[in-house]
């Protein structure tokens, strides 16, 4: 027993900032961003609170599933880190839907969503769950060193969330970790101990980009492969590709290591950047939700990104009759 993915939700803050606006506060350009990164804008939170995106993220896939929350046997929130570090963002949302499950908080950074469906997978198979809600959410704009021209314009905040019941959709799943201190990195806050010596230095964000592009190329192109064969399936019988969107120049380098056509490939980075853990449930969702999943159709999941870890799924969607 693995599960079927039963609905998608997603939220995004209402305020969409421009790499031109970005221009009049630091010393970067709209012809920059774009020509690295793909991105042209992305969502910023101004009062909205990683809660509340999650919240509308989770109530959204929620409906979408038919299923209410006294149904749920689990919350996994794939997040670096929520409104507060205790109680988990999993707790809060809890609290805000009204549900009475077990909730806890799971830190894979960008490839947060695949690691929440392995463990997801893991409740399924031991029979000890039905309904299992995921929602990742990010506040990244609250991560970053608004001083780093390099890392800030690259990302942004939001919620994508997917409530899973038994099936067998799920058709492979890897999930890998490389632990390494080096190319992505954010201090935990240092505390005010009398008796430490606290790390010192500020929290915020900080990447080697171009170490961690070439760690995102190299772990596209060798866990997709391996996804497809533990799943028995080709390139060829792949209908969509959604992989975490990081940078345009990512996925199209990786394109051309895997072959599959790139018209196959989900993109919406242009208009959100980097969202971390939301990236890839948030395309979910908006294939979903624009009506562009099929019944059958198979997906590639992909993620990468601090750990550094990676994912890699591959999923029919809503192949299996549900036990609804
Ligand atoms: O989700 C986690 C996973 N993250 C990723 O996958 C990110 C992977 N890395 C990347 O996407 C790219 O490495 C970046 C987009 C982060 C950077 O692109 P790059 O082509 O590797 O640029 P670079 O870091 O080599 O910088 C090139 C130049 C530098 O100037 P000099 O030293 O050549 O004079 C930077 O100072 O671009 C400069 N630069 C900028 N200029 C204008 C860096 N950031 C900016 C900026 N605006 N925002």
């Amino acid at each position: 027993m693995s599960f079927t993915i039963l609905g998608t939700g997603s939220a995004l803050p209402a305020q969409q900032v421009t790499n031109d606006q970005l221009s009049q506060i630091m010393d970067t350009s709209h012809a920059w961003i774009h020509s690295r990164t793909g991105i042209d804008s992305r969502p910023i939170c101004r009062q909205e609170t990683v809660t509340q995106l999650a919240l509308e993220a989770a109530r959204q896939a929620l409906e979408n599933a038919g299923v209410v929350p006294g149904e749920l046997d689990y919350i996994l929130c794939p997040t670096l880190v929520g409104d507060t570090i205790t109680p988990s963002l999993a707790c809060l949302v809890q609290e805000g839907l009204g549900a009475g499950c077990p909730a806890v908080d799971l830190n894979a950074a960008c490839s947060g969503f695949l690691y929440a469906m392995d463990l997801a997978r893991g409740l399924f198979a031991a029979g000890q769950v039905r309904r299992v809600l995921i929602v990742a959410a990010e506040k990244m704009s609250r991560l970053v060193d608004w001083r780093d021209r390099s890392t800030c314009v690259l990302f942004g905040d939001g919620a994508g969330a997917a409530v899973l019941g038994p099936g067998e959709d799920l058709l492979s799943l890897l999930v890998t970790a490389q632990g390494t201190s080096s190319p992505l990195r954010i201090a935990a806050p240092s505390g005010n101990c009398p008796y430490s010596q606290g790390e010192g230095g500020e929290s915020y964000l900080a990447m080697n980009g171009q170490e961690v592009y070439r760690f995102a190329v190299g772990a596209i192109a060798r866990d997709i492969p391996r996804a497809l064969e533990l799943a028995g399936v080709t390139p060829g019988q792949v209908d969509h590709l959604l992989l975490h969107q990081a940078n345009l120049r990512i996925l199209e380098a990786a394109q051309k290591k895997l072959g599959i056509p790139l018209e196959k490939y989900a993109v919406n980075i242009a208009t959100h950047g980097n969202l971390s853990a939301v990236s890839v449930p948030l395309l979910l969702d908006e294939m979903n939700r624009s009506g562009r999943l099929r019944p059958g159709e198979i997906l590639a999941l992909c993620a990468f990104g601090g750990g550094l870890t990676t994912g890699a799924a591959v999923l029919r969607w809503r192949g299996t009759p549900t036990d609804k």
